[in-house]
């Protein structure tokens, strides 16, 4: 059963140059329990697709038409007041760097009991220490932690903490941008893993947006691959990755081939930084100047979808398989 319905999206914002759109046309499903991942390099108009489902937006950020539909509910329609009483309910986000926003004069457990207190006034305060202790368990910390300040946590048990806060008031769709960006590479998959686990558990929906196109590869069902605000390929996981199609999803996939061919989900990645946004011509594909098979007329007509399969397709001319 479909419970994201994104059509048509379109998102800019004001800026003393004009406006610059961040994200542009862009449509995908997500159905329940399943997960996705939006990869792309910065500044593509993840983070931006991440706060307009939790209206939650920039104040010169808006959007400029499509939809979104949750549950069957158009989410731009819904007053400030019914977006207050939805998010973190029904959708919650782990805030890019959110680890390093934990206030450090406030022991954790405290700050996960807040979160769970504001959005949930008829709870007891027992009842509050208990779902605190739950989510501490849920998330793998030690119960005698709770009471410690973020300087005494790890990286990796100041994310876990996190993930509690995001958890804490049971939603149906969980945002993750760039989950474990600030950690090393043992406790990042720890981490990934950690949260696939919770998602499958509680058969919540997920969104894992990430850079690191190793991320999304290793926990995703359905792999979202954006340029300059837009998807350019969408489809399965196994799809993307075994078969990609279009010449983008191509070259960053090929830093994560090791000498056999198998895809080293680790590796380092280089987090290019997207400067097309703005300057791109309408009409014309975003990556025609970087693309090697682009020709005369990629850069002067919008490209179309093209399907592969039912579950596959790729914005490019080009596309080949
Ligand atoms: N508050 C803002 N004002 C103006 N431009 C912004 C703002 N936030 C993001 N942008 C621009 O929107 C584009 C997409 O940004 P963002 O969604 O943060 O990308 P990502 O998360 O993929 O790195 C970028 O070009 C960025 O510079
Ligand atoms: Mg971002």
């Amino acid at each position: 059963m479909t419970l994201l319905d994104v059509q048509n999206l379109t998102i800019a914002y004001h800026t003393t140059g004009g406006p610059v759109v961040a994200v542009d046309d862009i449509s995908f499903s997500l159905e329940k329990g399943r997960s996705m991942g939006i990869v792309g390099e910065s500044g593509c108009g993840k983070t931006t697709i991440g706060m307009s489902l939790l209206g939650l937006l920039p104040e010169n950020g808006y959007v400029r038409g499509g939809q979104i539909l949750f549950d069957g509910k158009d989410l731009l329609g819904l007053s400030r007041k019914e977006l207050q009483a939805f998010r973190w309910k029904k959708i919650s986000m782990i805030f890019q760097a959110a680890m390093n926003a934990l206030n450090p004069v406030q022991r954790v457990g405290d700050q996960i009991a807040e979160a769970i207190r504001i959005h949930n006034p008829e709870l007891s305060e027992p009842r509050i220490r208990e779902q605190v202790a739950e989510l501490y368990d849920l998330v793998d910390i030690p119960g005698t932690r709770i009471h410690d300040y973020p300087h005494q946590y790890s990286g990796g048990m100041k994310q876990r903490a996190v993930i509690a806060m995001a958890l804490s008031c049971h939603p149906d769709l969980i945002i993750a941008d760039e989950p474990t960006t600030a950690l090393d590479v043992i406790v990042q998959a720890q981490i990934l893993h950690k949260i696939k686990e919770i998602q499958e558990r509680l058969g919540i929906a997920a969104i894992f947006i990430s850079h690191d196109i190793g991320v999304v590869a290793e926990v995703c069902h359905d792999i979202a691959v954006m340029y300059a605000g837009k998807i350019i390929e969408y489809g399965q996981r196994e799809e993307v990755f075994v078969s990609p199609v279009h010449p983008y999803t191509s070259m960053l996939l090929s830093s994560y081939l090791t000498i056999d061919g198998v895809f080293d989900l680790h590796a380092e990645t280089v987090d290019h930084v997207c400067t097309f946004s703005s300057e791109r011509l309408p009409g014309t594909c975003g990556y025609a100047d970087s693309c090697p098979y682009a020709d005369d007329l990629c850069a002067s007509e919008q490209p179309g979808w093209r399907e592969i399969s039912p579950t596959h397709k790729a914005l490019c001319r080009k596309a080949c398989w």
